[in-house]
């Protein structure tokens, strides 16, 4: 099963495709993630994307929806979570060309509803790890010892973009960019939205329940 996970910055994409890993052995094509790796090796790529991350905007489409094809490209027929795109009406329309062209489908569209007043809370107390990316919270899951990954023993920090005033932009551009994609996915289906307030496993719980439905 293909599946299209987006919602706002914060809302848990991240978290709930590390839960579909584990227990369904589905594959994560983030593009935050791609990017941030491009930036850590200094790749071309790498380059190009920096300054749009520390400061908050979207990566110009000509680089992202390159990145998508490629990836898409090398996945045959591993099942797959897109986490961060589409972020827009126009890479989703060139993911339904990709698709095509690939003779692959999404199977479900799942928006992760979380209210904005939450959203800040979860971003400024995020810590991840720098060695294998595993995702903290100072408050709701925090590293077992401080600032060590529980998973890899790196160390755990916070994320360049996850500032309050990067924050800001990064919601500003959900609003502007990413949130219209709710009505373009409504109307082509098949979409569900998820209750994204809870904890972790209450909210894979109810993903999973999506997937059931038709
Ligand atoms: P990206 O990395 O995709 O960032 P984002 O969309 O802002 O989303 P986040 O990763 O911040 O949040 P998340 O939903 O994954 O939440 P998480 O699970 O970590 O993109 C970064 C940048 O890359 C963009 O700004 C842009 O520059 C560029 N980019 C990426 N894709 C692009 C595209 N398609 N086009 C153009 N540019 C693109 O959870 C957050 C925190 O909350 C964690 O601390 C977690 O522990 C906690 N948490 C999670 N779930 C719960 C819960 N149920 N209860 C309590 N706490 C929870
Ligand atoms: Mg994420
Ligand atoms: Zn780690």
């Amino acid at each position: 099963m293909n599946l299209i996970l987006f919602g706002p910055p914060g809302a848990g994409k991240g978290t709930q495709s590390a839960l579909l890993i584990e227990r369904m052995g589905m594959k994560q094509i983030s593009t935050g993630d791609l990017f941030r790796a491009a930036i850590k090796n200094q790749t071309k790529l790498g380059k190009e994307a920096k300054g749009y991350l520390d400061a908050g905007k979207l990566v110009p489409d000509s680089v992202t929806i390159g990145l998508v094809e490629e990836t898409l490209g090398e996945m045959g027929d591993q099942a797959f979570i897109l986490d961060g795109f589409p972020r827009n009406v126009p890479q989703a329309e060139a993911l339904t060309t990709i698709l095509n062209q690939l003779h692959l489908k999404v199977d479900k569209t799942i928006f992760l509803e979380v209210p904005m007043k939450m959203l800040l809370g979860r971003l400024t107390g995020r810590r991840v790890c720098k060695n294998c990316g595993a995702t903290y919270h100072i408050e709701s899951k925090p590293p077992k010892k401080d600032s060590i990954c529980d998973v890899c023993g790196g160390p755990v920090v916070q994320r360049p973009d996850d500032k309050e005033d990067v924050i800001r932009t990064r919601l500003e551009a959900y609003e502007t960019s990413t949130r219209p994609l709710k009505d373009y996915y409504k109307a082509k289906g098949p979409y569900v939205e998820v209750d994204g307030v809870g904890t972790s496993d209450e909210v894979f719980t109810r993903i999973s329940q999506a997937l059931k439905s038709r």
